[in-house]
């Protein structure tokens, strides 16, 4: 039988992009194609014109179904924006008849307990990821399944989203014409694409810089602890360009990617550019270093920013892998030098890794949501074919019709 296949998208502020792919030998992911076209409105990662932003998710999926030769059946979609908030939470069940083990439904039972955290009802709850188990005492168990106990705990960390944000989102994909099978949040999926299992063992916090947000995700002892969503990222570097060189928007956008760096001091100052401009000339002379002072100050805010989330989880000090910048904003030199400055931590940029098929476009950091997307849906298939020999009878009809639904999610064209 075939590999099932899977289509993502990631609904930016700046690009829309949707992936189609399979899950290749060992952890490759092989991508079957890609359609990225510029994102409409999105402000802040949160849509604000249903109809451009349905036409611009309608145009990517239409180019990932020719790239890829399938149709887009369903999607899983990434979810971010300001309106995004988590915190942990622990869910306790009792075991009704210890002798025997403890089974994937207990989990299941524990996971929901979770669940009921007190939120008002204008959110909803988008993740109960699991972060380790507790059975009768004994703590950081990785998988309970199988041990005998009376009592089972489960630490979580819950993700909730605003309830009209989220709806908005989810009638631009559905109007789209595709079935939606997951929301996700965005800096989860980066982590899925960038960091390594050694970083999420040590302790790292994953920074992903896109046009719109900054999207934070923390890790300790392999777990997510905390995630968080900044209203700041490459959009307002551009508009500083504007503001401080007096150029319009596209000609201060091809500056920021041409010339720009974090650095000042790593440019030679005698160093001067010419780019379009404001006024009657329609072009002007600007110093090097000038556009990275400008760059420079909101870069350094920015981290100044996620400083302080990451003092608010008191997490700072237990990153001993410190932060792994990724998104399109990632890209500009001298970043993670900024970052190691600012935020007193070991700083590397994060690029997609292990891609097969065709996968050029996705090696940059602005595709590690896509790229991450794709293998979190893969991996929570990967999960539920694997635990099915464990599972009760009851469960059994409800996965076997999960995995079929899985399957169908792209056709041959
Ligand atoms: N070489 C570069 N130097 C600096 N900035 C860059 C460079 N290349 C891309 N960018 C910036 O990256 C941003 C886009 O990043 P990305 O594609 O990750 O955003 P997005 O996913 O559309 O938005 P978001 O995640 O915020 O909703 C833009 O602001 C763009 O200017
Ligand atoms: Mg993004």
């Amino acid at each position: 039988m075939a590999n099932p296949t899977f289509a993502a998208i990631d609904v930016g502020t700046t690009k829309v992009c949707t992936v189609v792919g399979e899950l290749g030998a060992g952890n490759e992911i092989r991508i079957l194609g890609v359609g990225v076209g510029p994102s409409a409105g999105l402000t802040k990662g949160m849509v604000d014109n249903i109809h451009a932003a349905m036409e611009a998710i309608a145009s990517s999926i239409d180019r990932a179904e020719r790239a890829s030769g399938t149709r887009i059946l369903s999607v899983h979609v990434g979810i971010a924006g300001p309106h995004v908030s988590s915190m942990n939470s622990r869910g306790i069940v009792a075991i009704a008849d210890p002798r025997h083990p403890i089974t994937e439904h207990d989990v299941e039972r524990a996971k929901e307990s979770a669940r009921i955290v007190n939120i008002p009802n204008n959110r909803e709850v988008i993740h109960v990821i699991p972060r380790y188990y507790v059975v009768d005492g004994q703590d950081h168990v990785v998988d309970p399944v199988g041990m005998f106990g009376s009592r089972l705990d489960v630490e979580t960390h819950v993700v909730t989203a605003g309830s009209s944000a989220m709806h908005n989102l989810m009638q631009c994909v559905e109007g789209a014409g595709v079935r939606i099978d997951s929301l996700i949040l965005q800096p989860l999926a980066s982590a899925e694409a960038v960091i390594t299992p050694e970083e999420l063992e040590q302790g790292v916090a994953l920074i992903d810089i896109g046009g719109g947000t900054t999207d934070l995700a923390v890790y300790l002892q392999g777990a997510v602890v905390h995630s968080a969503v900044l209203p700041v990222g490459g959009v307002h570097m551009t508009r500083d360009l504007v503001i401080a060189l007096r150029v319009p928007q596209p000609a201060a956008e091809q500056t920021k990617r041409r010339y720009g760096h974090a650095i000042p001091s790593l440019v030679d100052e005698a160093d001067d550019v010419e780019i379009d401009a404001f006024g009657s000339e329609g072009r002007k002379t600007v110093r090097r270093r000038l556009i990275a002072e400008v760059l420079q100050a909101r870069t350094e805010e920015l981290f100044e920013m996620v400083r302080a989330e990451l003092r608010r989880g008191a997490q700072e000090e237990l990153l001993s892998a410190g932060v792994v910048l990724t998104g399109g904003a990632a890209s500009l030199p001298g970043i993670e030098l900024l970052a190691e400055d600012v935020l007193g931590l070991p700083a590397r940029i994060g690029r997609p890794r292990h891609l097969a098929g065709l996968s050029d476009l996705l090696h940059d950091p602005a595709y590690a949501t896509s790229v991450g997307l794709l293998r979190w849906s893969l991996k929570e298939q990967e999960i539920l074919l694997r635990s099915s020999p464990l599972l009760p009878a009851p469960s059994l009809g409800g996965l076997v019709r999960k995995v079929a639904h899985l399957m169908r999610v792209v056709l041959p064209q």
